[in-house]
């Protein structure tokens, strides 16, 4: 009895104090090698002399002949260091937010074309759940082969990009004045440090620097242009890389953390370019579809088909790019604003949170989080303790029509629904869910248009059933020699 007023005043004085039904974390792969200029091939000395006229430092690029600074010479993979981040990303999230989940409960996803992801994924399962040796096995990842749930625009199969008119619209149209004049000051920035470029890149504009690079339109699904703004924005990614992998050296000594935050903009806003809003519904209706049916499927207590884990499933933990953050950001229309970092970045390791908590009244509520080590944290890789914790904000759901900070799960499917393109979901249990589940009036009849026809049919047939029975009886009653006004009375 005590025991139960104590729970009932715990209940009352500690509101919204529960844990949640589901939490379901997308993340980014850890730091990585760069990619080379361009996105293509391997990073080599060839492939980054042509956009420097410095002597070539013994840091640059990662390989065999190097210096060994990355600890790792395969273009684009996580690093060393790398996969240490995210494991103590893992530890910390383990202590604070996953003691009490057992092994069983937790489901690990990642895009499996790309070993980055799956070592992401494992290294986080290796901090967060040191004990269960079962989850830091490759073999336990739900895969997505053919990257419909991961997709970062590679998979065009059921849905593309913009026209490359409305593309080129975004780049500001012309020879790209405008998009260079935008960039100005940090492509200057960059070229400070590189002094690019070999003379043969830019016939007819000597001197050639990295300003007169021309640009081209590519609309590869990474990257709209090469030339100028590219190249810088590789720069940057390079100098930043250096940086969060802890290299001793990074962008030769020449620029501050501030600056190499700053450059950063550029890649996200790179990404945005190809990657708008029409983009997020086209590649990330299935990511958002699989979130939403996680979060029903919890609720709910029944298994969603579709969804390759279990009802019972407590932690989701689903590694992909930063793509993925992006075009979710976009779908559901989400903004953030973490420490260390530029508005809506996507640094590496960041995650977008999604939490299901059952309330003490009403039904459950949905609310997000974004979650990112700060740049030096990630330079130095100490463990994360209370005074020293992640960036971690809460994202708020501007479209709910309900708490934007506590969204009911009811409006928050509704609203996700509404977002997405049916036809652009790649798992086909999930495209059924959202078509059955629509919002309101619209989806459920359609595919049931005969129960109508059948339904209205009858009710004609009996309609007509109907009037010749009464007629018949009045012409039978006529004929008996009695008026109707007697038979009635
Ligand atoms: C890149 O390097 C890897 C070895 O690290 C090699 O297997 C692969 O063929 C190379 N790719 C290209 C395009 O040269
Ligand atoms: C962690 O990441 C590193 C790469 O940094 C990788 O070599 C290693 O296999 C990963 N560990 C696990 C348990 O996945
Ligand atoms: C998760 O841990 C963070 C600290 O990193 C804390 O602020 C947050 O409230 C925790 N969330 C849940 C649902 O336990
Ligand atoms: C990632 O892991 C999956 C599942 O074990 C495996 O099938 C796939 O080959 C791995 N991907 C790479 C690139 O190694
Ligand atoms: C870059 O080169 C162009 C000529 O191609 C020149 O007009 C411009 O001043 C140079 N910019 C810088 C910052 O040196």
């Amino acid at each position: 009895m005590v025991m139960l007023v104590y729970f009932l005043l715990l209940a009352l004085v500690v509101p919204g104090v529960a844990t949640p039904l589901v939490t379901i974390i997308v993340s980014r792969h850890g730091i990585r090698t760069p990619y080379p200029p361009g996105g293509e091939g391997n990073l080599t000395k060839e492939s980054m002399a042509q956009y420097t006229t410095k002597s070539f430092p013994p840091c640059w690029p990662p390989g065999p002949e190097s210096s060994g600074v990355w600890g790792s010479s395969i273009t684009a993979g996580l690093t060393p260091h790398g996969g240490e981040q995210i494991r103590l990303m893992g530890r910390w999230m383990g202590t604070s937010n996953f003691s009490g989940v057992s092994c069983d409960d937790v489901a690990v996803y990642a895009d499996i074309s790309s070993s980055r992801d799956n070592e992401t994924a494992t290294n986080w399962t290796l901090g967060a759940f040191p004990t269960c040796k079962a989850l830091h096995q490759e073999e336990v990842i739900k895969g997505d082969a053919k990257q419909v749930l991961f997709n970062d625009g590679s998979n065009q199969e059921l849905c593309g990009f913009q026209s490359s008119k409305v593309i080129q619209s975004f780049l500001g149209g012309g020879k790209y004045e405008a998009l260079l004049n935008a960039w100005k000051s940090q492509i200057q920035l960059v070229d400070s440090v590189v002094h690019c470029c070999s003379s043969e890149l830019c016939p007819g504009h000597l001197p050639c620097n990295l300003s007169s690079l021309p640009i081209k339109y590519t609309g590869k699904f990474w990257a709209a242009t090469e030339g100028a703004f590219d190249i810088a924005v590789f720069w940057a990614e390079f100098f930043l890389l250096e940086y969060l992998n802890g290299n001793p050296q990074y962008a030769q000594g020449q620029l501050g953390v501030s600056d190499l935050v700053d450059l950063y903009r550029m890649a996200v806003e790179n990404i945005e370019i190809m990657d708008d809003h029409f983009a997020s519904r086209s590649f990330e209706s299935t990511m958002a579809s699989h979130i939403l049916g996680t979060l029903l499927q919890a609720a709910e207590r029944k298994p969603i088909p579709g969804l390759s884990h279990s009802q019972n499933t407590k932690v989701v933990y689903m590694a992909g790019h930063d793509t993925n953050l992006i075009l979710l950001r976009l779908l559901l229309g989400l903004r953030w604003q973490s420490h260390g970092w530029a508005q809506n970045g996507v640094a590496p390791g960041g995650m977008l949170i999604f939490e299901l908590e059952q309330r003490q009244e009403g039904g459950p509520v949905v609310s997000i989080y974004f979650q990112v080590a700060q740049p030096a944290q990630l330079r130095e890789g100490q463990p994360f303790s209370e005074p020293q914790a992640p960036s971690r904000v809460q994202v708020a759901i501007t479209d709910c029509p309900g708490d934007p900070f506590a969204c009911p799960l009811d409006a928050f499917k509704k609203m996700v629904i509404s977002k997405l393109r049916p036809e652009c979901i790649g798992i086909p249990a999930l495209r059924d869910l959202v078509e059955n589940h629509g919002a309101g009036s619209v989806p459920w009849p359609a595919q049931y248009w005969w129960t109508f026809l059948l339904t209205g049919l009858a009710a004609f047939l009996l309609g007509a059933a109907i009037s010749w029975f009464i007629k018949k009886r009045r012409s039978s009653s006529l004929s008996s020699g009695y008026s109707s006004q007697e038979l009635t009375s």
